[in-house]
């Protein structure tokens, strides 16, 4: 347990200080940047930004429940999605900083919420643990499609990040789906977006 933790602590810091780095070619890889006014690059910073928040939770998610996980199945396939999380924070990384911008200064603190919940999730059994996961990517889903609207519309490559993403945590979703995951109780849903709401609102400023 003190190995996995020590290892857990390492990958924490590497989230949170270090570039991450991505298997996939960047889906904008090659697009040129596409002409905005002041405004609209400070939004779309803004949201990228948002991105980038959720991607460095989703890490700390994966990394608490997997720490926690029982069944040998629901461990790996949650290994598989951390692995295009992290290709997640690579993109999202890399467009805020061609955007003008720095990742959010709230990352460590959402960071360190998110792993203790995972941790919490885990320990309620791989249900739980599998449908915490499942609503969590249902919620991003809805919450990239969104970003979809109201990104300029000219900025495609954002879009094709958020594209990308989108279809990504859709797998997730199933992915979790198939390995058992039971659903939450509406109260704890409306929870979870309450949470996230009070993120994203702080994250798009700083
Ligand atoms: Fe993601
Ligand atoms: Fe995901």
């Amino acid at each position: 347990m003190l190995d996995k933790l020590i290892i857990e602590f390492d990958k924490g810091v590497r989230t949170l200080f270090a570039p991450a780095a991505s298997a996939r070619p960047h889906p904008d890889a090659g697009m040129p940047e596409a002409e905005m006014s002041e405004q609209e690059k400070r939004h779309a910073l803004g949201l990228m930004r948002v991105n980038h928040c959720g991607e460095v939770c989703a890490q700390a998610l994966y990394q608490g429940q997997a720490l926690t996980a029982r069944n040998e199945g629901a461990r790996e396939a949650l290994k598989h999605a951390a692995f295009e999380e992290v290709e997640h924070l690579a993109w999202t990384e890399c467009r805020i900083r061609e955007l003008g911008g720095h990742p959010s200064v709230f990352n460590p603190l959402w960071y360190t919420g998110s792993l203790a919940i995972g941790v919490a999730a885990g320990l309620l059994g791989d249900k739980w643990n599998l449908g915490f996961l499942e609503e969590t990517e249902y919620q991003v889903e809805a919450h990239l499609n969104g970003h979809l609207k109201d990104l300029p519309e000219q900025d495609e490559k954002s879009r094709a990040i958020v594209k990308q993403m989108r279809d990504d945590e859709v797998r997730h979703a199933e992915m979790a789906h198939e390995h058992g995951a039971a659903k939450l109780p509406l109260p704890v849903r409306g929870l979870m977006k309450l949470t996230s709401k009070v993120m994203t609102s702080a994250s798009y400023r700083l």
